[in-house]
């Protein structure tokens, strides 16, 4: 099968209903698309990759099931071994090696994309003028956004061979495009 946008939407869709888990896959498509770019890769496989990561979350949402029984459905519906093996190596219970720039990116924008949406949401000007000093102050605050890791945020940004503000202000500048469609407010919206 082709892999495109469409048929990783179609398949995300079937088994992901809640919005918040829409979302994030959208989030993680967009920061993992930005990767793509900058690196010269293909970014509609990548993107397709980010949309998929999560997607029997809702179906198996404990680490016993996700994300290793969502990849027999893949494998079901035609996706290739390159996109079952990247979408497997985000979990870190699974131990896999991260040894291509797709498994590496994924991971660093998993959490870090969550975060940033996060912190976006409680701004009245959304990701507008949000600088990575602000969230990494952010990041120190356990109690912020408390599900995100923040040794996996930490990790990402050292596997991408990153400083973490630069990281961060990649993923700020990925999501702001699509902050609409995440629910994010824009300086616009606070004039
Ligand atoms: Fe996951
Ligand atoms: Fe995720």
């Amino acid at each position: 099968m082709e892999v495109t946008r469409e048929t990783a939407w179609e398949t995300l869709t079937r088994y992901t209903k809640s919005e918040s888990l829409l979302r994030h896959a959208l989030a993680v498509e967009a920061s993992t698309r930005f990767y793509a770019r900058k690196l010269g890769e293909d970014e509609e496989l990548w993107g397709c990759v980010a949309l998929l990561h999560d997607f029997d979350y809702e179906k198996h949402p404990t680490l016993d099931k996700h994300p290793q029984d969502g990849a027999p459905i893949l494998r079901d519906e035609g996706y290739p071994e390159v996109v079952i093996d990247a979408v497997l190596s985000h979990a870190e219970h699974l131990e896999l090696p991260r040894d291509t720039p797709l498994k590496r990116t994924l991971f660093a924008c998993d959490e870090l994309s969550g975060f940033v949406h996060a912190c976006g949401l409680v701004r009245p000007t959304g990701l507008d003028g949000l600088e990575p000093k602000s969230v990494k102050k952010k990041l120190k605050q356990p109690s912020f956004a408390a599900g995100v890791h923040r040794d996996e945020v930490y990790a990402g940004a050292e596997l991408l061979g990153l400083e973490l503000d630069e990281h961060i202000a990649n993923v700020i500048a990925a999501l702001q495009p699509i902050a609409g469609e995440l629910g994010l407010r824009s300086a616009a919206d606070a004039a």
